[in-house]
């Protein structure tokens, strides 16, 4: 079978389940991972015939997308802020959307930071990657999870400025940092048995939704926040694109300042932020 038959017949089983245009694209990144060619080889491959085993690992990897497995769970890596980070079950798959917290963050200095419910350690790993002179601490509830993140730490060299913490949020934790950062589980119990199969059948529920409003994981995080920043440092969460003001409430409620909506490059809302005052001590 040729490249491009094989690109045919697989469409014909996955579009109507997720759609022609999702379909055509997915079934080219299958096709590079089953035969390690890049975008540009495959390009000029069509009329080429499929290498038998590569033809069975691309197969394969279309029965699992069949049953809704997200592809970056089926590659066991996924792309962010421009490093490849390893995924499985017990994380999150890092999201585009993520990055905009990433870009905020790296907007100013920071020599110490806590990334609150660290999932693959996306955040934490690509900001410590981007500051070489910077620390951390990433947490996470899932023991799982923060197995992953280390891997990732190790797979992009920050693993010597990255310690790993087991938590329920600030629960046992104490330092002081110029840099906190989440992206938590903020989609509310109503909202989340509506996304798509891939979420809810694949993800970690833990990672999306800590049920009720969506809003307890902000709640947990800010009440407490000056405790634990320095004088004049940042806090930045992910929202989701209606909680900006309640999120924003509950910076300004806990004490902090500058506190500010962001929206990303399709103008939703999607990071609030905001700064200890200075010369102000923390409790
Ligand atoms: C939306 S995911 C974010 C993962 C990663 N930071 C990212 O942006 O891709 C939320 C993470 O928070 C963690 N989490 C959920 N509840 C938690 C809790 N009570 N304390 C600490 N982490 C928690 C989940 O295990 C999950 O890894």
């Amino acid at each position: 079978m040729t490249v491009n038959g094989w690109l045919s017949d697989a469409a014909l089983r996955l579009a109507p389940v997720i759609g022609p245009a999702v379909a055509a694209r997915e079934l080219r990144l299958i096709l590079r991972k089953a035969t390690g060619w890049s975008s540009a080889q495959l390009g000029v491959a069509g009329g080429t015939t499929l290498p038998a085993p590569a033809r069975a690992a691309a197969d394969a990897m279309v029965l699992r997308r069949l049953a809704r497995e997200p592809l970056a769970q089926i590659f066991g890596e996924w792309g962010f802020f421009g490093r490849s980070f390893r995924v499985t079950r017990a994380t999150l798959v890092p999201r585009p959307d993520t990055e905009t917290l990433v870009e905020l963050a790296l907007a100013e200095p920071f020599a110490r930071l806590i990334d609150l419910g660290t999932g693959s350690g996306a955040i934490a790993v690509t900001l410590l990657a981007e500051r070489p002179e910077a620390r951390g601490l990433a947490s996470d509830i899932s023991a799982d999870a923060l197995a992953v993140a280390a891997d990732n730490a190790q797979r992009h060299g920050v693993a010597g400025r990255l310690a790993f913490v087991q938590a329920d949020w600030w629960a046992g934790l104490d330092g002081s940092f110029d840099l906190v950062v989440s992206n938590p589980p903020y989609v509310s119990q109503a909202d989340y048995v509506g996304l798509a199969p891939e979420i809810t059948l694949w993800e970690p529920r833990g990672a999306l939704t800590p049920g009720g409003d969506g809003l307890s994981a902000y709640r947990a995080i800010l009440a407490p926040i000056t405790a634990f920043l320095c004088p004049g440092g940042r806090c930045l969460v992910e929202i989701g694109e209606a909680q900006g003001p309640a999120v924003a409430g509950l910076f300004r409620a806990a004490g902090l300042d500058d506190v500010v909506l962001h929206a990303d490059i399709n103008g939703k809302d999607r990071v609030v932020s905001g700064r200890k005052p200075s010369g102000r001590m923390g409790g």
